[in-house]
């Protein structure tokens, strides 16, 4: 007998067809709307894996599915999970590493290339036909080769974006990290500094760390003004590592020179948010790992582990406790 999947999202045909081939299983596929609460507990009640991104799962969430062995993610983050509530249900939490690695690097070095050489504030000011006058200091930026880029969070996209740093841009490169990473140190000769040290001297910073409790705003008024006032801040994070508010404030006052933003606090965007008032911001919608080949692998990913785990396997990509 086939263990039943529950997938809480639209998925490609393709991922759908290597589910079915192991597994009865119900999509939820409605594009714009999240799977009802209710809906959810009633579907993981009999079901023996789930496929759920972007969906909080709770203890409330699960604690009636009892033969569920498995939760996949088609993500690599997976704040969303509760992890001491799944090992508590003896549920296996999966994500999706490696398949986005390059993609999220090449869209971090984008928006940092943005936001230093003012590339999308310029194009708006061209597409309203603001472009008036030779190009002067008023269209100046910062420049990025040979600059110091202060990477927090080492993980494995941590280690892409050396590459394009070090090969590409020429570029000095310090990092901060829960553990020291003495390979990639000894690699891309890269230097391992204390997080003030690494605010203090980088002239990009960029966050890449989990969201854990301890990394909720990491980055506030205080680490901020540690920041040198021609120095890029970008987050490829998740929002809640920045304090919002004191980077606003921060962006308004100048007190930096920029920020390159791909993760908010609140996702969507909310349209009166004090960001879509500042020019020297490079806003994009959580896009790091959007292109169509990447998610194809993401979902593949989170499918097998999904298989996995409802057959009674221990899944590939069990995320870490
Ligand atoms: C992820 O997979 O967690 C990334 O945020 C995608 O952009």
């Amino acid at each position: 007998m086939k263990p039943y999947v529950y997938i809480g999202h639209p998925i490609e045909k393709e991922t759908e067809a290597y589910i079915a081939k192991h597994c009865h299983y119900k999509i939820w596929n409605e594009e714009n709307e999240k799977v009802p609460e209710v809906v959810l507990k009633q579907e993981l009640k009999h079901a023996d894996g789930a496929m759920l991104t972007a969906t909080k799962v709770t203890d409330e969430i699960v604690r009636d599915a009892n033969q569920l062995k498995v939760i996949s993610t088609v993500s690599v983050g997976y704040d969303q999970f509760d992890v001491d509530v799944l090992s508590k249900h003896g549920i296996y939490g999966t994500h999706t590493p490696y398949v986005l690695d390059d993609t999220v690097a090449d869209l971090i070095f984008g928006i940092l290339l943005s936001a230093s050489r003012r590339i999308g504030e310029l194009h708006h000011y061209v597409k309203k036909g603001k472009w008036t006058i030779e190009p002067d200091s008023a269209f100046y930026g910062q420049d990025v080769h040979h600059k110091t880029l202060g990477i927090v969070g080492m993980g494995r996209i941590g280690e892409k974006i050396v590459r394009r740093a070090k090969l590409g841009f020429e570029m000095d490169i310090v990092y901060h990290n829960r553990s020291r990473k003495p390979e990639i140190e000894e690699q891309y000769d890269v230097s391992y500094v204390e997080l003030e040290e690494l605010l203090k001297t980088a002239d990009f910073v960029l966050l890449m760390v989990p969201l854990t409790d301890e990394t909720v705003k990491l980055i506030g008024a205080n680490e901020l003004s540690l920041m040198k006032s021609t120095a890029v801040l970008i987050n490829g994070a998740r929002g809640p590592v920045i304090d919002e508010g004191a980077l606003v404030q921060a962006l308004k006052n100048k007190d930096i020179f920029s920020a390159a933003l791909d993760v908010f606090e609140t996702e969507p965007l909310p349209s009166d948010h004090p960001f879509l008032q500042l020019d020297n911001v490079t806003l994009t919608p959580h896009i790091g790992s959007a292109t169509l080949a990447t998610t194809r692998a993401m979902e593949m990913r989170a499918a097998e582990n999904v298989v996995q785990g409802a057959l009674g396997n221990v899944p590939r990509d069990v995320i870490p406790e």
